[in-house]
């Protein structure tokens, strides 16, 4: 199982570990993913090197047609099930169901004390979705595109702008590793401003515990909070990275965490001004937050700030069931 040797499965599929060579054809089931902007190109090498990630593909007649990647996360508790694709032409046949069955035997083997799958879905979620899983927190989606050059003037302006108005300005602190720890292992913060008691970077979600921040440490994310003692928002921001839409396309998630307006929108637009630095060309932003504030985010980015909305993903659920 370990090698390329695929495994046979049912209806004629055979299943076996992803690999570096796998990329090419892992990519040309994956163009129509997201619309352009998927993760999947960037992550699909580092993701092969996670100790507790397994990358699974299906294959028929010696093609890859579907992939799946599981993580096991919350000291070993949890397994997460991330980048499900199957094939245009094969889909609507059960195969994600299989896919995913399949590496979750797979992790159950391997991992004997995950207890819990979590997945991360977005779209409204019908009766049928909500009967099978426990819905652990909800979060809206602001998605949003725009062109660096554009964006930088308005940027600096509007900082100034509520910089002048007093309270509407929450100077945001970016956080060093030490105090990453000490503020997102905090209990308050974790009873009263992390969705869920969970910590969601790039749809990815993780508990809060000590194990799962040291792996997050280790990503490019800037981390930011409006008070290093009693912090009410908080929020996390990737480095921006290339995706399949166009050349220089960049893509960026800031994940935002607490309900307070004028801080939420200061992290905003502090992590918009940390990262954009020196890049150029087209960047689509995606926005997570408390759905209470979504409708300010969404007037202040459309009419203030003059930002193009991009597209409607029908918010972002974490969703979890026995193993
Ligand atoms: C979503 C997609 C993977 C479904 O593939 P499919 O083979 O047509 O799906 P199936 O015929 O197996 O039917 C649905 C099953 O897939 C699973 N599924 C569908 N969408 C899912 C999602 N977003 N996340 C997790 N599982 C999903 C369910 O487990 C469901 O199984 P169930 O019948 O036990 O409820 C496919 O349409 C696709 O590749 N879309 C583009 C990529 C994408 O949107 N991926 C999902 C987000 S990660």
């Amino acid at each position: 199982m370990e090698g390329a040797k695929p495994e046979p499965g049912p209806v004629g599929l055979e299943f076996c570990l992803a690999q570096e060579g796998h990329f090419e054809e892992v990519m040309s089931i994956s163009r129509d993913v997201y619309g352009g902007i998927d993760y999947l190109p960037v992550r699909y090498r580092t993701w092969l090197q996670e100790p507790a990630r397994r990358v699974m593909l299906a294959k028929r007649n010696g093609r890859v047609i579907a992939l799946v990647s599981v993580n096991v996360v919350d000291d070993g508790r949890t397994a997460v099930v991330e980048g499900l694709r199957v094939a245009p032409r094969e889909r609507g046949k059960g195969i994600a169901g299989l896919i995913q069955e399949h590496c979750l035997d797979f992790i159950r083997a391997q991992f004997p004390e995950v207890e819990v799958r979590r997945y991360t879905r977005s779209g409204r979620l019908g009766p049928e979705v909500l009967a099978k899983f426990q819905l652990i927190c909800k979060q809206e989606i602001l998605s949003l595109y725009f062109k660096v050059e554009a964006l930088r003037p308005k940027l600096g302006a509007a900082i100034v702008q509520l910089k002048a108005s007093g309270t509407e300005w929450q100077e945001p602190i970016v956080l060093q590793a030490a105090d990453v720890k000490r503020v997102f292992l905090n209990p308050t913060v974790i009873d009263t401003v992390l969705p869920g008691k969970t910590i969601v970077h790039d749809w990815a979600p993780f508990k809060a515990s000590g194990s799962n921040l040291e792996t997050l440490l280790k990503q490019d994310i800037v981390w930011m909070a409006d008070s290093k003692e009693e912090p009410s928002v908080l929020s996390l921001c990737t480095a921006p990275y290339a995706i399949p839409m166009g050349a220089n396309h960049h893509r960026l998630n800031i994940d935002i965490f607490g309900k307070h307006f004028p801080g939420a929108r200061s992290q905003f637009l502090a992590h918009l001004q940390e990262v954009i630095g020196s890049l150029q060309g087209p960047l689509y932003c995606i926005l997570y937050m408390d759905p209470s504030l979504w409708q300010e985010m969404h007037s202040f980015c459309l009419e203030s700030f003059g930002l193009q909305s991009d597209r409607d993903f029908g918010g972002q659920s974490v969703l979890e069931a026995g193993i």
